[in-house]
């Protein structure tokens, strides 16, 4: 018989049914052992008494907490007065008639009552299975998968085709550092894991698919921070034929249908017309110094929700250290000069004259001060396309090197098409008024990059290494 949940007991009154779970805590009163049983639906009392039998009264006086448990016996409504109004099933308990001991446990290292934000975040990382069993960071993993569900759902209903793309592939430049795979095939040669499935995305839309989503992992090599992951999750989406606003009311839409179905409690503060506002990069700036403000009206109230989609970024910015033009997005989104036309003969002269002054047809999604996505329209005509990296420094070897795979493909026939890569990390720590992303990750690393569970990183064997045909030089301290 497969198992029962335990919130289901209270739908049992009156019937003897067996419950499997953890020893959440034991008590002893006199003749009675209490005992919290829990697992991943609620907790719930069983009381264990002489009555029980001798043995089951003597081996429930030996539990402790977090170990593994079958309990049978009668569900019975509590009587009037023993009522605990604050968990789900507090109008019953289990008078015991059985038990049987699955697993003993080891006294857990920190406490596992309660939020947990007070135990040093090293050691729950080392023992990430049992923070796990807090009911808050359960909760987080279930909200997380239940937002996913309804983008899948949702974008699956409007024609979009989710489609997988590669884990170990190229670089592709989001402006983080890559993480490199060695092959061992072509010893010397390194795949890269992707920042994004940018440039796979804008093939797919060459291919035809006209409408992708994907629930992308992304990894970067950058100094983590309480709302950065090196792998971290995005809603990758692209589509064919379209312009800014087609993909800033999909995801308008598809932002406030989630939070009304899933976070019926959340205030969603929307412009005069009912509309996520939207405002220029220069507004931004210029009335909030910022280019992801926090525009709640109340900022102590954590139920409000303040969306805001940020448009007109400029193209390029000037890097110091590099000596060069760097695209504010990526090379792949479309430049408008600052009147708004697209005129490609313009935007190629000034692409070569002076690219200072040119927007981007990007924009981002930012919800409370947080930056939770972005995307653009991008450029689909190659001579555009090979001016932009021409204007950030690519010589035409390098250009080839690098993109002339898309290059290559624009030639056949590219739709007009744009996209957008929200965040589901960053997203589901607003929603879940999390301090930082590690709390809605179940195996995050820890902020300087390690898991201290698995021990990584950690050395490869000499025979990996020779494999590969890769030296470990020592840095000199
Ligand atoms: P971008 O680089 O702006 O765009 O990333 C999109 C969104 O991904 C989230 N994000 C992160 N979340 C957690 N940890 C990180 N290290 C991290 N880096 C980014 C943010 C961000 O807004 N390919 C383009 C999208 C496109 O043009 O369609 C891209 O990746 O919420």
């Amino acid at each position: 018989m497969a198992k029962m949940w335990i919130k289901d007991a209270v739908d049992k009154i009156g019937q003897e049914i067996d419950l499997y779970g953890w020893v959440d805590s034991r008590r002893d009163h006199g003749k009675l052992v209490f005992v919290d049983l829990r697992d991943r639906s609620a907790i719930c009392q069983v009381v264990f008494s002489p009555a029980s039998g001798e043995k089951i009264y003597q081996d429930a006086q030996k539990l402790r907490s977090e170990w593994v448990v079958k309990v049978s016996g009668l569900v019975k409504e509590r009587p009037q007065g023993m009522i605990n109004d604050k968990i789900p099933t507090g109008k019953i308990e289990i008078e015991a008639k059985g038990l049987e001991i699955l697993n003993e446990s080891k006294t857990p290292p920190f406490d596992l009552a309660g939020d947990g934000y007070e135990v040093s975040e090293d050691i729950r990382m080392q023992y990430r299975y049992l923070d796990l069993r807090r009911p808050r960071l359960k909760k987080n993993l279930v909200q997380r998968n239940r937002i996913i569900k309804f983008f899948r759902d949702f974008l699956e209903k409007k024609d979009f085709v989710e489609v997988e793309t590669p884990i170990i592939t190229k670089s592709t430049p989001e402006g983080a550092r890559d993480y490199l795979v060695p092959s061992r095939v072509y010893p010397g040669n390194f795949y890269a894991l992707p920042q994004s499935p940018q440039q796979y995305k804008q093939l797919l839309m060459v291919a035809g698919l006209e409408k992708y989503f994907q629930i992308a992992r992304c990894f970067r090599d950058e100094d983590t921070r309480g709302d950065r992951q090196p792998e971290f999750t995005q809603l990758d989406l692209e589509m064919s034929f379209v312009g800014e606003e087609d993909i800033l009311s999909l995801t308008e839409e598809l932002y406030l249908a989630m939070v009304r179905t899933l976070y019926p409690q959340k205030q969603i503060t929307l412009d005069e017309n009912g509309k996520i506002p939207r405002i220029t990069y220069q507004e931004v700036m210029e009335k909030y110094g910022s280019d992801k403000p926090d525009i709640r009206k109340d900022k102590n109230n954590p139920d409000e929700l303040a969306f805001l989609f940020i448009v007109d970024f400029p193209m390029f910015e000037w890097s110091e250290t590099e000596k060069r033009w760097d695209a504010v997005h990526h090379p792949f989104t479309a430049p408008k000069l600052s009147d708004g036309s697209t005129d490609k003969q313009k935007i190629l002269e000034v692409l070569k004259k002076d690219p200072s002054g040119l927007l981007a047809r990007q924009y981002d999604f930012v919800l409370n001060g947080c930056e939770i996505g972005g995307g653009s329209i991008r450029t689909h005509d190659p001579d555009i396309l090979a001016s932009v990296f021409e204007a950030m420094g690519n010589q035409p070897e390098e250009i080839k090197e690098k993109f002339g795979h898309m290059l290559e493909a624009f030639s056949y026939g590219v739709p007009p098409h744009g996209g957008i890569a929200p965040g589901i990390d960053r997203l589901v720590m607003v929603l879940e008024i999390e301090p930082n992303i590690r709390e809605v990750i179940a195996f995050p690393k820890t902020g300087d990059g390690r898991d201290l569970m698995m021990h990584s990183p950690g050395p490869a064997d000499e025979k990996q290494l020779k494999e590969l045909g890769i030296q470990i030089i020592k840095k000199d301290k």
